[in-house]
């Protein structure tokens, strides 16, 4: 798995064990597929990114296509609603994927992931089914189905197709991954993703709740709240964070699907006339807003969903467009990070059909009543994380820590450590003083154990963008060095200069 940058996820993730970003979950048990923890790093990382989204879009958003400043209001609803929420929002009824079971294995799949390995132009050979995007699984489809013709074949003899696109006979005639014979795999069958569970003491139907599975039905169920309590006008927005919960069949890819996971998400409500303006504001400013987050532009893309991807809710003719980024497992095409999607008034007109309750706007300048039509940038903030991890990720063959982590100084988990050059002669109390100062506004780390290059290099991998050296100087002159992460380059600067400097540059 090899990256345009040449970045290898298996370092990749060794580094954010290593460095303490990202840990697997239940580690000690042998870990639980699709759930990762975030160590001290890798939250500070995290959180970053989530406060930068939360003032970028909600405190100070820009400035809307009609000159007027956007208005968006925050919001923290509850992980468990009412299930009747999930049956009007169409996730019992359709958040479905159609999955593809192995009698053999016991594995499952989601069908629309898995591709068919086969001989061009002869329809009644064995295919090989294996994972998109999966290397391995690729390889050993391939080394089967050579075995079973009994030789070697070059790229231009292989037919690749897609699972979905399969017969009831040819089904039958697939070999599943990891399996020697033909006709393990079931047809796809539809899978509900949501965790279900029960409230309170009786754990029977009546009790049945779910975990959510996108933070955004909790907003719809607050719009006359919000509405009611904060003076709001159409258009405005209301954004969420936090953890949604989706039992994916296949999670994989690190952090990028996974089945507990953060949303970054607003629902922008607006009259439908303004509608198509709104969502080209919106596509606008999300794309950009992941570039001003230290995505390179080449690697960012916005695709338009196909008529067949469509969510349930996105409104017809309109449609959904993703920010998609280049992750290395998914070059050189694109994966997911953002879906922004015109929703119509589907949810506020459902959740009025359940629930009986009004879900309506009276706006006074039109003199009109109406439930908003609905644009929804959704973010994935996990994703979001495993895309910068990717893009700070840089190999350096020069360095001691052969890699560093070029985080933009706004997300960087740790913004500057403090080092005594040796432990004696009055060095570690002037930096122990200096890293008591700095620490009162920023993450500031301080470190005196071992050789100063290690030092260097563990604050590398960390993507610390500034290091303060306190030598035998600093005692004369009450100055320090100044190590930039990204140049190498030492400069002096008194000590007493050191705040300013870095308030400047992190402010
Ligand atoms: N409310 C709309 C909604 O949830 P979505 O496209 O299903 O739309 C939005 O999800 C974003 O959430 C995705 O673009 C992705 O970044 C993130 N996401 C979805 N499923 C995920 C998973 N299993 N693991 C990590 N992130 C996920």
């Amino acid at each position: 798995m090899t990256a345009p940058n040449n970045i290898s996820m298996e370092e990749l993730v060794s580094l954010c064990k290593r460095r303490g970003f990202i840990f697997p979950a239940s580690e000690i048990y042998g870990g639980l597929n699709g759930f990762w923890d975030y160590g001290p790093l890798g939250t500070e990382l995290k959180n970053n990114i989530r406060d930068a989204w939360w003032h970028d879009m909600v405190r100070c958003p820009p400035m809307g296509p009609d000159g007027e400043p956007v208005s968006i209001v925050g919001l923290d609803s509850s992980i468990i609603q009412n299930p009747r929420v999930w049956e009007a929002s169409g996730h019992v009824g359709g958040f479905n994927d159609p999955m593809v079971d192995c009698r053999e294995t016991k594995s499952r799949y989601r069908a629309d992931h898995l591709l068919c390995l086969g001989v061009k132009g002869d329809d009644q050979a064995q295919i090989y089914a294996f994972v998109e995007n999966d290397d391995e699984s690729l390889a050993s489809a391939r080394k089967r189905l050579e075995k079973y013709i009994k030789r070697k074949l070059d790229d231009e003899e292989l037919d690749v197709c897609p699972f979905t696109s399969l017969s009831t006979d040819r089904i039958a005639a697939t070999v599943g991954p990891g399996v020697k014979t033909a006709g393990t795999l079931t047809e796809p069958r539809q899978f509900n993703l949501m965790f279900k569970t029960f409230v309170g003491a009786l754990q029977d139907e009546e009790s049945a709740a779910y975990l959510r599975p996108e933070t955004a039905q909790g907003i719809f169920l607050n719009f006359n709240n919000v509405v009611d309590t904060m003076r709001v006008k159409v258009p405005f927005g209301i954004a969420q964070v936090g953890k949604a919960f989706r039992n994916e069949v296949t999670p994989r890819n690190f952090i990028f699907r996974s089945r507990e996971f953060e949303q970054m998400e607003i629902e922008w409500f607006c009259h439908e006339d303004d509608a198509a303006r709104w969502f080209d504001f919106w596509c606008d400013t999300r794309r950009q807003w992941w570039e001003s987050m230290g995505l390179t532009s080449d690697k960012v893309q916005m695709r338009r969903h196909d008529a067949d991807e469509l969510a349930h809710y996105a409104k017809e003719g309109c449609g959904t467009f993703d920010v998609e980024y280049r992750f290395p497992f998914t070059s050189p095409d694109y994966g997911e990070l953002e879906g922004v999607a015109h929703r119509g008034n589907f949810d506020l007109t459902r959740h009025q059909e359940f629930s009986k309750k009004k879900l309506e706007y009276f706006d006074q300048q039109r003199n009109e009543r109406y439930a908003p039509h609905v644009i929804e940038p959704s973010a994935g903030l996990s994703r979001g994380t495993l895309a910068i991890l990717c893009e700070a990720f840089t190999p350096d063959e020069e360095r001691a820590s052969k890699v560093f982590m070029k985080f933009q100084p706004r997300v960087a988990p740790i913004k500057a450590a403090v080092f005594p050059l040796v432990n004696k002669d009055g060095m570690p109390e002037v930096a122990a003083k200096l890293h008591q100062d700095l620490r009162r506004r920023w993450p500031v780390q301080f470190d005196a154990k071992q050789s100063i290059g290690k030092r260097y290099a563990r604050m590398d991998e960390a993507g610390c963008p500034w290091c303060f050296t306190v030598d035998s100087d600093s005692l004369n002159d009450q100055s320090v060095t100044i190590r930039d992460r990204d140049t190498l380059s030492q400069d002096r600067i008194g000590i007493d200069k050191v705040e300013g400097w870095l308030a400047e540059r992190l402010t």
